[in-house]
């Protein structure tokens, strides 16, 4: 306020004309007037920052609810426009008006609180209070809503018979975009469940037209008292997943507060994705927030009451069984604590296998399971998990799991084993020790003399996976032997499955004299953060302290200096390769990708990957491919069977008469890419002849080729390179054209053509699809099978398949077991998951080695050598 005065007390000097004229002062009159002039400034200066900063009202909104414990419930209270709901409305808005007005930090601020619903316990009263505050007293009002127990007592006590009385009074700041529209009631509904009934609701308009832009719905769902809600959403169809986009929320609720927030929908899901939620109380509320823009068809949803839950958890004895979440595979219900005690016979011990296991909060590191968590013995397991198995060194265990208020997933599937303790014993390579997988496979033991780090080098020189390379080369010399003995791979029973298979001992107790990995083998201490990953999980790499000459990896791991920025992913988690900025241009070679513009850039693989490298943004250009349309990842239980629309680019090639013949892979609307030898002819029939095939698209189960989603094909023209050579199968690769377009899809996508100079290094995860069936009626399956694999170094595949492989063959090993090696049919699609989660097809299935049957894949056609035949014939 001083500033003020002191503008006010100048003001007379501006009857400075007088002055002016008085010749000799006049630089002390521009002095004087330039003093006046830049105090008039900064007095307004001030007075505008006062006013528009420190006491110009922000809008604030609260959503919240309290308790009345003096009250009983009525059903009228379920009617907003009720008499009764009127009434009771009345002496609660009094009510917190009254308490507000008696707390000095809300009381001048409030303007409005509006009841929107009631629900029973006793009675429950939900409502938003708007406010008008300064930005400097928003703090204090922030913590004043915030803190339940002294709005409470600080008003309780003044009045010695309140007509109600009142307990936690809780209100949570609002998302402006909602505060925004919190009084228009135009969208929104009140549903109560029917004893033994399913109750409907739909987006407005839902099915014929779009929901409406801009909207705010909500639906609040109501069941009798002491039962709980069930809520599916049959389909779900919303704009594509961005921050801003269209969004669903429920709440466990009637209140749409973050802390009671179960789920936020978006997009579209596939089909195996569970989107039914349980409530913890007899109450739900579903709401809707739309944007400006965007048309899109909504949900249809379905609700119903159930009893509440008496108890959760049991006592499990015996010598195996299983146990799940409640609801599994439903949304777990929030709120709620379940313990199982499970016991096997006393001289056995115990334990648990997680086969399925999703407990993901959002925003919840997996490091701290703050939230929602499984607890065994004192560690907490959350987040998304791969089968992992936690073992007991006694015949008991103890496992809880606890869900809280908000955000709820899927939970477990798990089942408990008994084992000898005395199967724990180290084996000298850990072979033929307990596995965690049932169908171990153990070689003869006189091939197991190479050790690990042997093993590594023979694949590449820093991968980042020895132990995987451990595996494969076990397999890949059980391949060899069995090659040398005439035998086919397939007689061969029980190959490992997954990465953890045989030579992980299985051992709980730690490891004298040397380092304990998580998985409990036991490594030499100088293995132990020397930049190899020795222990399958990693575990030997973590919390290390990096040297100087290291680089820490965003993952914890140390890494050589020099491997940073060398286009190599050595941390595993890319975190070596993301700050390489400054793509320069360089010099054309065989390698280096070249822009449309002609110049080169160093960057590996940099197509569709998300950023621009080149100039003429030419890397980025015609990437409509290789992404899948569904949100989740695919929760399908168990086995290698694949999710509507997991692989879209998957196409069936039938021949009419004898049903599926080959696989090809969808490359734009109207061209496949499949294998040359899929159209020699045979037994007099002209394979070559496109009129005999029909292609079929978006098709996941052979045996619904006729549903609704699959779009069919003839074929136009057969291109089979002419270099193919039907003895070594040199050159197994031809494009179809389709006789008219197909229609992009969610199940229908195309799969993105790598650059002749995209790098799948050594060791890469790769999947390969197929129903595995050369004839209708053979062994194939019906729905389409998925395997993952890895990439092998030619060389040395080339020495184990004696010098079979030519420069446009790679060869891909096997982790998830022998069967599927068998898997996939030729012509089909083998392809990577780039770090940008973008497909790409890397190779074409063509022959098998073992079982000398063209249809048992392993080697496969190399896309990128063949990459400039594709272009010249398809114009991609
Ligand atoms: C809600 O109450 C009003 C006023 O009593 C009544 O006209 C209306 O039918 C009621 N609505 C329902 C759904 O019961
Ligand atoms: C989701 O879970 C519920 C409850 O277990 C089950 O009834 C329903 O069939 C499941 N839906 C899907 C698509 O798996
Ligand atoms: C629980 O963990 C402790 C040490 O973390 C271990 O000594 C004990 O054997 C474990 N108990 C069971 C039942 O696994
Ligand atoms: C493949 O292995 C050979 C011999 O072990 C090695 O010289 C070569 O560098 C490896 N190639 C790749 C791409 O890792």
């Amino acid at each position: 306020m001083n500033n003020l005065d002191e503008g006010v007390e100048f003001l007379p000097a501006m009857n400075s004309k007088k002055m002016e004229k008085r010749g000799p002062r006049r630089p002390v009159v521009i002095t004087v007037l330039i003093i006046v002039f830049l105090l008039v400034s900064l007095t307004t200066g001030l007075l505008f920052w006062h006013f528009k900063y420190r006491n110009i009202p922000v809008q604030k909104v609260f959503n919240g609810h309290l308790r009345v414990l003096n009250w009983e419930f009525l059903d009228a209270y379920e009617n907003s426009s009720s008499p009764e709901f009127s009434m009771l409305a009345r002496k609660v808005k009094s009510t917190v008006e009254e308490i507000y007005k008696n707390h000095a930090d809300i009381g001048p601020y409030h303007k409005e609180t509006v009841i929107t619903a009631f629900s029973e316990g006793s009675v429950i009263a939900y409502y938003w209070s708007e406010f008008l505050v300064p930005k400097y007293r928003e703090e204090s009002l922030n913590r004043a809503i915030a803190d339940k127990q002294s709005l409470v007592q600080r008003w309780n006590p003044r009045l010695r018979n309140p007509m109600l009385k009142v307990e936690s009074v809780i209100a949570f700041p609002v998302d402006p975009s909602i505060a925004h529209s919190a009084r228009d009631n135009s969208c929104m509904f009140s549903l109560h469940a029917k004893e033994g009934e399913v109750t409907s609701f739909t987006t407005p308009g839902f099915p014929n037209s779009p929901y409406p832009n801009n909207a705010l719905c909500y639906w609040a769902l109501r069941a009798d008292a002491s039962s709980t809600i069930s809520l599916t959403f049959k389909t779900l169809e919303l704009e594509p997943c961005r921050d801003d986009s269209d969004y669903i929320k429920v709440y466990d609720s009637l209140s749409p507060v973050e802390p009671h927030a179960l789920v936020r929908l978006c997009g579209n899901y596939a089909p195996s994705y569970n989107l039914t939620f349980l409530s913890s109380q007899n109450v739900m509320l579903v709401t809707l927030v739309t944007n400006k823009e965007g048309r899109f068809p909504g949900f249809k949803a379905e609700f119903f009451q159930l009893p509440k839950l008496k108890a959760c958890g049991e006592t499990l004895k015996g010598d195996s069984g299983t146990f799940t979440t409640p609801y599994y595979p439903a949304h777990y219900p929030p709120d709620m604590d379940c313990v199982w005690n499970i016991e096997v016979p006393s001289i056995k011990n115990v334990k648990v296998r997680f086969n399925m296991f999703f407990v993901l909060e959002p925003g919840i590191p997996v490091s701290s399971c703050t939230k929602d968590y499984v607890q065994i013995n004192g560690t907490r397991y959350c987040g998304e998990r791969s089968q992992f198995v936690v073992a007991s060194t006694t015949n008991k265990i103890e496992l809880r799991f606890h869900s809280d208020q908000s955000y709820t997933d899927t939970g477990f599937s798990a089942e408990f084993l008994s084992y000898d303790s005395s199967d724990r014993e180290l084996k000298p390579w850990g072979w033929g020790g307990e596995s965690d997988f049932p169908e171990m496979w153990s070689c003869p033991s006189s091939v197991f003399t190479l050790p690990c780090k042997l093993g590594s080098s023979l694949f590449q020189g820093h991968s980042s996976m020895p132990c995987f390379t451990e595996n494969l080369l076990v397999f890949l010399l059980c391949s060899a032997v069995s090659r040398h003995r005439k035998l086919c791979r397939r007689d061969v029973e029980g190959t490992p499955r997954g990465l953890m298979c045989g030579f992980v001992p299985f051992s709980l107790s730690a490891c004298p004299g040397k380092f304990t990995c998580n998985t409990g083998r036991c490594i030499d201490r100088s293995m132990r953060c020397d930049g190899w990953l020795d222990c399958v999980d990693g575990s030997d790499e973590r919390s290390c302290t990096c040297t100087e000459q290291q680089f820490k990896c965003q993952n914890g791991w140390c890494k050589p200096r020099f491997w940073v920025c060398d286009n190599v992913n050595d941390c595993g988690d890319n975190s070596d390769e993301l700050q390489c900025t400054g793509q320069t241009t360089v010099p054309c070679k065989e390698y280096t990708y070249k822009c449309r513009s002609g110049h080169c850039i160093s960057k590996q693989n940099p197509e569709c990957d998300g950023e621009q490298d080149c100039e003429d943004h030419s890397d980025e250009d015609n990437c409509n491919c290789g992404l899948r349309s569904y949100v989740r990842k695919s929760r399908i239980v168990g086995g290698q069977n694949s999710d509507v629309g997991e692989w879209p680019w998957q196409v069936s090639l039938h021949v009419k008469g004898q049903g599926h013949i080959c696989g090809a892979s969808l490359v734009s609307a109207s061209w496949l890419v499949s294998a040359a030898h899929c159209f020699l002819p045979l037994q007099g029939i002209r394979y070559s002849d496109p009129s005999l095939w029909t292609a079929y698209l978006g098709l996941t189960d052979q045996g619904d080729r006729s549903g609704p989603n699959v779009q069919t094909r003839k074929i136009k023209r057969i291109i089979s390179h002419p270099f193919f050579n039907d003895y070594t199968y040199d050159y197994d690769i031809a494009v179809l054209e389709l006789q008219s377009p197909v229609t992009f899809t969610a199940v229908v996508q195309p799969i993105c053509l790598p650059d002749a100079t995209h790098n799948f290094p050594v060791g890469k995860d790769l999947w390969v699809t197929g129903w595995g069936a050369t004839a209708e009626g053979g062994t194939g399956a019906a729905i389409l099978q998925k395997a993952e694999i890895r990439l092998i170094n030619q060389t040395v595949c080339n020495q184990l398949l004696t010098d079979q492989l030519t420069p446009r063959m790679m060869c891909v090993g096997i982790l998830t077991g022998g069967v599927d090696a068998c898997q996939g049919d030729s012509g089909g699609p083998l392809v990577s998951v780039e770090p940008s989660s973008r497909m790409f097809l890397a190779g074409v299935v063509s022959w098998g080695d073992g079982c000398a049957q063209r249809n048992k894949p392993g080697v496969y056609s190399r896309l990128t050598s063949l990459r400039d035949w594709i272009q010249e014939h398809t114009g991609l």
